[in-house]
């Protein structure tokens, strides 16, 4: 591995990193970024154990929403946590962490919590197939729902195919493929086949993979079908919920799930998840019907951190801030860009947008997204991570609450370096 002058102790820790850690890495999502070690995080700031510093848009994959070690967030969990951290039993944060929770979202009357995002989609689908009788669901292609075997699908567009070895093709021969931004397939999806489908399960702005908005009427269009057909609309907020607005993505569109999945942005870093519905769903778990299950579920910490979280976003909300800032960063990353004639592609949300090399134009699908130059931009990652800028290497960029004025100003002197020679 090359080393990077100023990284030497990063790559130390990678050379034992790679004996005792398959890649180096915990998550594969990982293995493509630099290897740099971190030490300290605190609100837009990450300083690795080299001592150079970088303005964070990774935010741990999304979830350090309010900035880096929030001081209401970590009060509140060590308060609640010197009291014990899991009890395996109910504890009154739960509650005040689930009545925050439905008041905050509006349309929803429970919530079960878990740890990841992951198991949450999980526990979505295995509800929407017991309260239909159905075994099938709509999905997208681009969209991500985890890395278990019945959502992980290959990035080709097209029938649901294995992206992994070892993962079981049978798992995903219940689910239906279809391409983003289409009401009209969903529609006559539905009408033909609805009888076997038990969901259509989305991210209600595709953002994993790819920032694209739904189109002006999409979301409202699969809403009525799914009303029409008794297929569940299943909303997968990991990335938008408590992002695009407090009320995540339903809110931005004004449009209601039967039931969404949130994690990242909602306990300012703490590892949490959550299902929301209505009680006519949510109560098949109450009843047994329908197991869902997990030791660390709803833990201290985790109920502490969501409501803290819960609370900054309703007694100061940061989502003009962000809209402001992040608005400026697009614009001016892509005037930095022209000025040296790249074609440097920027589209998405202030709170989280993509950029890539292209053609200019708008992507409204999957499939626009792949014929962008991915590998470029990736080049870029690695030149901004050199200059001290912390993005991922696949295009998102995530605004904080944390970032203001003066990171902006640096953000785009570093990337100006960057965009030389990109
Ligand atoms: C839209 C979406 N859904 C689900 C997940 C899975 O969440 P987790 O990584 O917490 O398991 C992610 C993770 O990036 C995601 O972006």
């Amino acid at each position: 591995m090359k080393v990077i002058p100023g990284r030497e102790k990063s790559a130390r820790l990678n050379a034992r990193a790679v004996r005792r850690i398959p890649g180096g890495v915990n998550s594969n999502v990982r293995l493509d970024a630099p290897r740099v070690f971190f030490e300290r995080g605190q609100g837009a700031w990450l300083w690795d154990v080299d001592g150079n510093d970088y303005v964070d848009y990774l935010l741990g994959q999304g979830p350090a929403f309010l900035g880096h070690a929030p001081e209401p967030v970590l009060q509140a969990v060590e308060a609640a946590s010197r009291k014990g951290m899991v009890y395996g039993a109910q504890h009154p944060l739960e509650v005040e962490a689930a009545e925050r929770l439905c008041e905050l979202l509006g349309w929803a009357e429970m919530v079960r919590l878990g740890s990841t995002g992951t198991e949450m989609v999980q526990a979505a689908l295995r509800l929407a197939r017991a309260a239909t009788g159905r075994e099938q669901f709509v999905r997208f292609e681009g969209h991500y729902h985890g890395w278990l075997d019945n959502v992980l699908i290959a990035p080709q567009p097209g029938p649901a195919a294995p992206a992994s070895a070892g993962q079981l093709p049978e798992a995903l021969a219940d689910s239906i493929v279809l391409p983003w931004n289409d009401l009209d397939l969903v529609a006559e999806t539905l009408e033909q086949r609805g009888d076997e489908i038990c969901a259509v399960l989305m991210e209600p702005a595709m953002l994993n993979a790819g920032a694209v908005a739904p189109d002006p009427g999409y979301l409202g269009g699969v809403r009525e079908v799914c009303r029409r057909t008794g297929v569940l609309l299943i909303f997968d907020e990991v990335i938008t919920g408590f992002r695009l607005a407090a009320g995540g993505a339903a809110e931005r569109f004004g449009v209601a799930p039967d039931l969404a999945v949130y994690g990242k942005a909602m306990a300012g870093g703490w590892p949490v998840a959550a299902l929301a519905g209505p009680a006519a769903l949510m109560e098949r778990f109450g009843s047994k019907e329908v197991t869902h299950a997990g030791t660390l579920n709803a833990n201290v910490m985790a109920s502490a951190a969501t409501v803290a979280t819960l609370e900054l976003l309703l007694t100061d909300p940061p989502y003009a801030r962000i809209e402001e800032i992040g608005a400026k960063l697009m614009a001016e990353l892509g005037e930095l860009a022209a000025s040296a004639s790249l074609p440097l592609r920027i589209q998405g949300f202030p709170a989280a947008f993509h950029a890539s090399f292209g053609e200019p134009g708008d992507a409204r699908t999957y499939r626009d997204l792949q014929a962008l130059d991915a590998a470029r931009y990736a080049r870029l990652a690695q030149r901004l991570f050199e200059e001290g800028v912390w993005v991922a290497a696949r295009g998102i960029w995530y605004v904080s609450a944390a970032h203001g004025e003066r990171e902006l100003e640096i953000t785009l002197e570093r990337a100006a370096a960057a965009l030389e020679g990109a």
